[in-house]
């Protein structure tokens, strides 16, 4: 009778059940667990791997940021790719805010000069990082709006496509509609 009424209250106060010595033993390994000892030193000329802290507040405050990534064919390139997977669908294929969704939600067009020209490219990849009104983040999501799809590289290789090829494939893409 003594050892039922035990198991029955320690079925109705799990937290005590599970205070039992060996409720942890799965979880004491000889692994290292974060935080767990001292931490070593990174071994001599180590470097960061997919580094490239850049941390700032809002949207704001990235808009004096200077691109660190040049405007390379390479840049541009990888810029391209990721503008049609994430942007397209609402800027349209070359910027022109030309797609099906664009119109609907009121995307702007990205090849005309209040982007190319007014638009700093820190404000246009705080843009991308936080979002806008009605546009996602792709940076740091903003409460349940957007997702952090682009990494900081990826961003700025966004930026650098918008200011220095989405121009050229926009009048690229109307000539050959032209013709
Ligand atoms: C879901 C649709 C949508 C997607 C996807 C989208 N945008 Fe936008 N974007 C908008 C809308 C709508 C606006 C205008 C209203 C606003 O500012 O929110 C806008 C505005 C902008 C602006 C102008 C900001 C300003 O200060 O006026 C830039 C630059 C921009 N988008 C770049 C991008 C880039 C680069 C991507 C891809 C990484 C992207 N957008 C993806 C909808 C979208």
């Amino acid at each position: 009778m003594r050892l039922k009424t035990l198991i029955a209250g320690a079925m109705m106060m799990p937290a005590v059940a599970l205070a039992w010595p060996w409720s942890t033993d799965m979880m004491n390994q000889p692994s290292i667990k974060p935080q767990e000892g001292t931490m070593l030193n990174f071994p001599e000329r180590s470097i960061p791997v997919g580094g490239m802290p850049t941390k700032v507040a809002d949207r704001e405050a990235a808009k004096s940021l200077v691109n660190p990534i040049k405007a390379t064919e390479k840049s541009i390139a990888e810029g391209r790719t990721l503008y049609k997977i994430y942007c397209a669908t609402c800027h349209g294929m070359t910027g022109a805010a030309d797609s099906p969704v664009g119109g609907k939600i009121g995307a702007i067009a990205l090849n005309d000069s209040y982007v190319q020209e007014s638009l700093t490219e820190g404000w246009v990849w705080g843009t991308v990082t936080f979002g806008s009104y009605v546009m996602p983040a792709y940076g740091i999501p903003q409460g349940k709006r957007g997702s952090n799809d682009l990494n900081v590289e990826e961003r700025w290789h966004v930026v650098n496509y918008i200011k220095h090829g989405l121009v050229k494939d926009h009048m690229a893409a109307s000539t050959a509609a032209a013709k």
